[in-house]
């Protein structure tokens, strides 16, 4: 992914959620994991990467084009993009086959037949062609944010956005999840996701990001940052969550 950041500030009110943040994505890498801190701006960060929020000031490049703030261009930029967030944003009056054809024929201009076979491929896929009459109510967490896996990932997004996907799964759940994530790395998915699962950013990551307070504090490979993180903030934080 061919990504550059450029001072890019939001604030909300007084607070920064992100202070004049510049960072080169390097090249070769696929899957970019942010951790670091609740509050310490993952969540926005995604958020402007995706095209769901516009900065304050600073600017974003894909492949050396300027992320424009214009309806328009950021509405482009959305249907090019797969989201997932933590908490399980299906439709709940709609099954699983529903959630996952919506999208398709309302934003990606799929016909019903075509986007119907794509969304039961997409499905079976994560092994829920079984489910794919349930609605979300009747499926456990695990599932339905399997579900919403397929449904961002129905149109063959270029950039997979996933914002803490598993933290409100049991570990059960999160194993079944992350091993999905995992496979959509293996099969060469880009992929930006934020996570609270050390082992799993370890094994999935090609670079890290450690974002606290607004600030990017310090980035590199998985063995640099586990093994020998140059900042105490970092050493802090992994001793503090790898304890147990
Ligand atoms: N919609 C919002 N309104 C007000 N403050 C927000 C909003 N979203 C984020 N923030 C603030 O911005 C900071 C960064 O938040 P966030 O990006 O959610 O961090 P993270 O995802 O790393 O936990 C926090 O201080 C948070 O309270
Ligand atoms: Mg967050």
């Amino acid at each position: 992914m061919n990504i550059e950041l450029t001072d890019l500030t939001r604030r909300y009110g007084e607070a920064h959620a992100l202070r004049s943040v510049s960072y080169r994505v390097p090249e070769g890498v696929r899957v970019l994991v942010l951790i670091g801190p609740s509050g310490g701006g993952k969540s926005t960060l995604l958020r402007m990467l995706g095209g769901l929020d516009v900065p304050d000031a600073g600017e974003i490049r894909f492949d050396a084009t300027l992320l424009s703030r214009g309806d328009d261009p950021l509405r482009s930029h959305r249907r090019q993009n797969g989201f997932l967030f933590q908490a399980f944003n299906l439709f709940p009056h709609l099954t699983a086959l529903e959630n996952v054809t919506l999208p398709l024929t309302e934003v990606h201009d799929k016909n019903p037949v075509e986007a119907r076979e794509i969304a039961m491929a997409c499905l079976e896929r994560f092994r829920l062609g079984a489910h794919h009459q349930k609605r979300p109510a009747e499926m456990s967490g695990g599932q339905q944010q399997r579900v919403a896996l397929a449904r961002a990932l129905a149109h063959q997004p270029r950039l997979l956005i996933l914002d803490e996907p598993t933290s409100a799964l049991d570990p059960e759940m999160t194993a079944e999840v992350l091993e999905v994530i995992e496979g959509l790395c293996r099969d060469g998915q880009e992929i930006i996701l934020s996570t609270h699962e050390m082992g799993f950013a370890r094994a999935v990551a090609d670079e890290i990001v450690f974002l606290a307070d607004g600030e990017i504090v310090e980035t590199g490979s998985p063995e640099k940052i586990f093994d020998a993180p140059d900042s105490e903030v970092v050493r802090q934080f992994l001793g503090r969550v790898m304890r147990y």
